[in-house]
């Protein structure tokens, strides 16, 4: 591509890393914590539960001292709803309050921006027992939670996100969603309730906390089409509409995008409206869009005679819907050893694709890559294979600031080591290395990789030296 002037980092770059509660924290039963719906279920056998993950509850201290080392310029993590409310909407749980407002005051000691997650897959267990987001008065639960988040947390937190990966849970995570949707309308339904949910939670920041902002955290993946076959071409606007598009049209505009709510019609899987629901769906809009990227992706049309078992989906890889789109390689990217493929320039394509449809200030609240490290006998990691990985990212960053792109913060995943979502402690995203395995808890002591010396010098120098 022909060559274009750099511009620079803006000098107020959040530059940063992200995390989630029930991947880091452990203390699963303690400090008055209820159990989420990541500690009832079911875990595969070959992986860790998350009952102890990087026992953070307990390092949180020294882990907010070696992101200080590094040189966050903010932090982002998510706060466990069972913490606060134990069983989703009765008592709050001041012992919870108490840790959030350690860990923000930790942060802000070492001025780091707290850029706090409210729901990171993490939904209340006594809440999934009484139908998850299939029951409408999961909403009232999530909007009290939230009042109670910016009442005890607002006057620190400036920034808030709210949902992560809505659009993943529909798509690929319905168990941690409750209520045992088993149809593609139930599941639409449930996704109508947190969108409603979400829209009572960003109408009610914006009254309690006028000088906050707060947005949506999908995972954003630009759709290519597999082939110029104008069949692909309308697989991947459908699947860029219904994976995409559907999330951040409601955050932004507060309504439906057509091309999605068009194959929810023609799937019967429509979701059915309240009087007030269109209402309340615009009642509260995003100040900004924070998304996670970690590789485009590629469909085909999917010929309804081709019907086949549906494959294993992730985040990721997998997905399809027949008479529609159906996911398949690329082709021509890397991939990492989990198998997911490696597309830095799909990042400034992505974030391109949303700022010219959105023109909100964008921030990239996940980017990363999962491998099996190694520690060596002298304590070292060397994880040359992530630092080459976020550094093609980053570049990309600069590009999409170059193309204009109001871009103020990047997040990559992870900040320090945690339990991936469905993969255990073996994939490992951190640049502080955490040692445990999988079912081997050690001394949990934490280790600087290759790859925290090489993020300090990023931020220190604000992108120069990649
Ligand atoms: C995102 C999630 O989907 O991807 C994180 O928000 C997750 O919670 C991350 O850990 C990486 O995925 P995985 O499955 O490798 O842990």
């Amino acid at each position: 591509m022909k060559h274009q002037t750099l511009r620079p980092f803006p000098n107020d770059f959040l530059w940063g890393g992200s995390t989630s509660a029930y991947q880091i924290e452990g203390a699963w039963n303690e400090g008055g914590k209820g159990p989420s719906v990541q500690d009832t279920k079911t875990i595969p056998s070959d992986t860790s539960d998350f009952k102890v993950a990087a026992d953070h509850y307990h390092h949180y201290k020294e882990d907010v001292a070696m992101l200080a080392e590094m040189g966050f310029k903010t932090y982002r993590f998510s706060i466990a709803w069972t913490r606060i409310v134990p069983d989703g909407d009765g008592e709050v749980n001041e012992e919870g309050i108490q840790f959030y407002d350690n860990l923000i005051n930790e942060l802000l000691k070492h001025r780091i921006e707290p850029l706090v997650t409210v729901y990171h897959f993490d939904l209340p267990a006594a809440l999934e027992e009484k139908g998850g987001w299939s029951n409408r008065a999961t909403i009232e639960a999530f909007v009290r939670y939230c009042g109670i988040l910016f009442d005890r947390f607002g006057d620190r937190v400036k920034f808030w996100q709210t949902i992560n990966e809505q659009n993943m849970m529909i798509l690929s995570a319905g168990a941690v969603i409750g209520g045992g949707a088993t149809t593609m309308k139930e599941t639409y339904q449930q996704n109508h309730h947190m969108l409603l949910a979400q829209a009572r939670v960003m109408k009610e920041c914006h009254d309690k906390l006028p000088d906050a902002k707060i947005g949506p955290a999908p995972n954003i993946s630009t759709i290519y089409p597999k082939t110029n076959d104008p069949l692909d071409i309308q697989a991947a606007q459908t699947f860029n509409a219904v994976r995409n598009w559907l999330y951040l049209d409601m955050a932004v505009y507060g309504r439906y995008n057509n091309v999605a709510w068009a194959f929810l019609e023609a799937n019967n899987a429509t979701p059915d409206m309240e009087p007030g629901d269109e209402e309340t769906l615009k009642s509260g809009l995003a100040d900004f869009i924070a998304f996670n990227y970690y590789s485009s992706g590629t469909v085909e049309y999917y010929p309804l005679e081709e019907e086949t078992d549906s494959v294993e989906a992730d985040q990721q890889k997998g997905q399809g819907v027949p008479g529609f789109f159906r996911q398949v390689e690329h082709g021509a990217l890397d991939k990492t050893e989990f198998g997911w493929e490696i597309d830095p320039e799909g990042l400034r394509i992505t974030a391109n694709d949303i700022y010219s449809r959105y023109a909100l200030p964008l921030v990239i609240t996940e980017n990363g890559l999962g491998g099996r490290d190694t520690l060596t006998e002298d304590g070292k990691i060397h994880d040359t294979y992530r630092i080459n990985y976020l550094r093609d990212h980053i570049k990309q960053v600069q590009l999409a600031i170059t193309d204009g792109v109001e871009l103020f913060g990047y997040c990559p995943w992870s900040a320090i080591d945690l339990i991936s979502t469905h993969e255990g402690f073996r994939k490992r995203y951190g640049f502080v290395y955490v040692n445990r395995s999988d079912f081997d808890l050690k001394d949990l002591s934490r280790l600087r990789k290759d790859s925290f010396y090489w993020y300090k010098d990023v931020i220190a120098s604000n992108g120069e030296n990649l």
